[in-house]
This record gives C-alpha cells, sequence and structure tokens, in this order.
C-alpha cells in the first residue's frame, strides 16, 4: 500500500453501520487508517469491524452510539481518552430524514428525530471531538451534509432545514477555528442509493423505485469524496464538495430513462 498522510491516524465515523458511513470505514481502512465506528445497531457494526480487520489488518473499534445523547457522546470520548485514543478525524455522517410529508401533515415526532440526530448529533459528537483535536492542533472534522442544504423541496422541510442547518455549522466551525491547524470539510450528495429512502418511507418498494430508471450516486462514490477531503495536503482545506449523480441535473431535477425530465419525489407520488 502506497503511503500517504492519513495512513496510521484514527477515523471515528458516527453511523458507520451501512450506506455512506460504512462505505467511509472500508475507504479509510483501505488507507491503512484505524477506525472507531459508531451507530445504534451494534450487531451490523461488528460485523463491519470483523470484516475490515480481517481485510485490512487495520485496528477497528466498534461502539454502540446513538448520537441523540449527549451523555452517550460524552461516555464514549471518555472511554477513547481513557484508552488513549486520539481521533485525527470525525466523519459526522449519522442522520436520517423521515417522510417527506407536508408541514401542515408532518408528525413531531419525525422532526424531534431529524432534528435531534441531524443537528444536535452532530454538535455533541463534534463538541466532544474538539478538545483532543486542539490540544495536538491537528484533526479533521468532515460533516456529511446534502445537497438539500443548498436548496428545498416540497416535503422536504425539515430534513432540508437540518441540512441548512449542517452547511451553516461547518461554515461557523471553520471561522471558529481559524488560527489552528484543524480543517472542516463538507461532503454535499445529490441521491445515493443506500438504506436512506427505505428509512425515510418504511416502504422497501418505493424506496427502490425512486433510484430506477438512472444510476445513483453509491456509498462508495461518496466515501471516495470524503477520501479526498481527507488527503489533500494539510494547507488545503475543501470546504464544500457537492457530487450528483449524471442524471441528476439539481436538487430536483432527475432523468429518468425513458420518462420525462420529473423531479425528484415525483417518483414517490406513485401508490
Ligand atoms: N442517501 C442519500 O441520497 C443521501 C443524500 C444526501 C445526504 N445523505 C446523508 O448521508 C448520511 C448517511 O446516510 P445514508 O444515505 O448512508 O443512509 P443509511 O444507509 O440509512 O445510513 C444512515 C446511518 O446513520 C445511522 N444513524 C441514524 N440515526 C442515528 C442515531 N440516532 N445515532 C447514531 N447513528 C444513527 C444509521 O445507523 P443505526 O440505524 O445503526 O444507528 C446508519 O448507519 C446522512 O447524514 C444523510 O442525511 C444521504
Amino acid at each position: 500500500m502506497k503511503k500517504n498522510l492519513i495512513q496510521g491516524q484514527t477515523v471515528l465515523i458516527t453511523g458507520a453501520s451501512s450506506g455512506i458511513g460504512k462505505a467511509c470505514a472500508e475507504q479509510f481502512a483501505m488507507h491503512g487508517v484505524n477506525l472507531v465506528i459508531t451507530a445504534r445497531r451494534e450487531d451490523r457494526l461488528k460485523a463491519v469491524a470483523d470484516e475490515l480487520v480481517a481485510q485490512y489488518g487495520v485496528n477497528c473499534l466498534p461502539i454502540q452510539l446513538d448520537v441523540r445523547s449527549n451523555a452517550q457522546v460524552e461516555a464514549v470520548f471518555r472511554k477513547l481518552e481513557i484508552d488513549n485514543i486520539g481521533v485525527d478525524i470525525l466523519v459526522n455522517n449519522a442522520g436520517l430524514a423521515l417522510s417527506t410529508d407536508k408541514i401542515q401533515e408532518g408528525k413531531i415526532d419525525n422532526w424531534d428525530t431529524m432534528i435531534d440526530t441531524n443537528i444536535k448529533g452532530l454538535l455533541y459528537v463534534t463538541k466532544a471531538a474538539l478538545p483532543c483535536m486542539l490540544k495536538k492542533n491537528h484533526g479533521h472534522i468532515i460533516n456529511i451534509g446534502s445537497v438539500a442544504g443548498h436548496g428545498c423541496y416540497a416535503g422536504g422541510n425539515v430534513y432540508c432545514a437540518t441540512k441548512y442547518a449542517v452547511r451553516a455549522l461547518s461554515k461557523s466551525l471553520r471561522m471558529d477555528l481559524i488560527g489552528t491547524a484543524i480543517r472542516v470539510s463538507e461532503v454535499d450528495p445529490g441521491a445515493v442509493e443506500t438504506e436512506f429512502s427505505e428509512v425515510r418511507w418504511n416502504d422497501k418498494e418505493k424506496a427502490k423505485k425512486l433510484y430506477q430508471g438512472f444510476d445513483p450516486l453509491t456509498a462508495a462514490d461518496i466515501a471516495d469524496a470524503v477520501l479526498y477531503c481527507a488527503t489533500r495536503p494539510l494547507h488545503i482545506n475543501v470546504a464544500e464538495l457537492v457530487v450528483y449523480p449524471q442524471a441528476q441535473g439539481s436538487l430536483t431535477d432527475i432523468y429518468r430513462q425513458g420518462e420525462p425530465i420529473k423531479t425528484v419525489f415525483d417518483i414517490t407520488k406513485q401508490k
């Protein structure tokens, strides 16, 4: 394996039990980076860890963590400190959308879950990771935002608001950290085929439909963009990287083979 800047460092990834977070874990492991992988589903994390340790010989610590709980977040970072594991790179990836209900039909529980996970969870983990980075004057925080942080769509309301917030926090954090050597990047994907839409609608068939008729991004494509940010020379900070599938012209316009151009979520109106 070719030596690079990040080999031998430690990355902590939130939401590494599936999709983009899991793919990031694979890419970092491939580059000889040690891993702390977190999510709520412990069995999945353990399976990912076993596979990556066997395949790439890196250290990989799976830790069950619900980012909505600041007490859990603080406990995880206390344990890492006791075990002398310093986090060099943090990938704030844990996140979700729940439903495409209009605001007037929205469920408060869904709103709370999105806000608590996508905004507050990201803040808790960032705050907990910073002391160690500041002490070493070294580190990189990579937030997974979304093109939904650059525009809105009908039914996107609270999810879009959370991703606008992620963008505001990435920008503010870069300003707050001026004068330190810590980098802050944001990777903003368009449509990526993961468990995201299944979680959103709790409907496998409907989720599958969203990705039909075009080549969506894969989780590995986004992990590749994350790795790009992480592996730039230290004087470079990739601030924002927006990545669309080629068939997606904007947040809302997508071309599906043999169909008129539709907004991304038109497809979901079909029962
Ligand atoms: N897929 C897309 O089209 C797309 C586009 C733009 C942005 N994104 C963003 O990409 C990120 C990853 O999503 P994905 O597409 O990879 O979806 P995914 O396959 O559903 O993965 C989401 C991950 O987040 C974790 N997670 C959810 N709630 C959590 C919580 N409270 N605490 C800890 N972990 C939690 C899940 O793990 P557990 O359930 O095990 O906790 C899972 O590992 C999200 O921030 C999403 O907003 C996705």
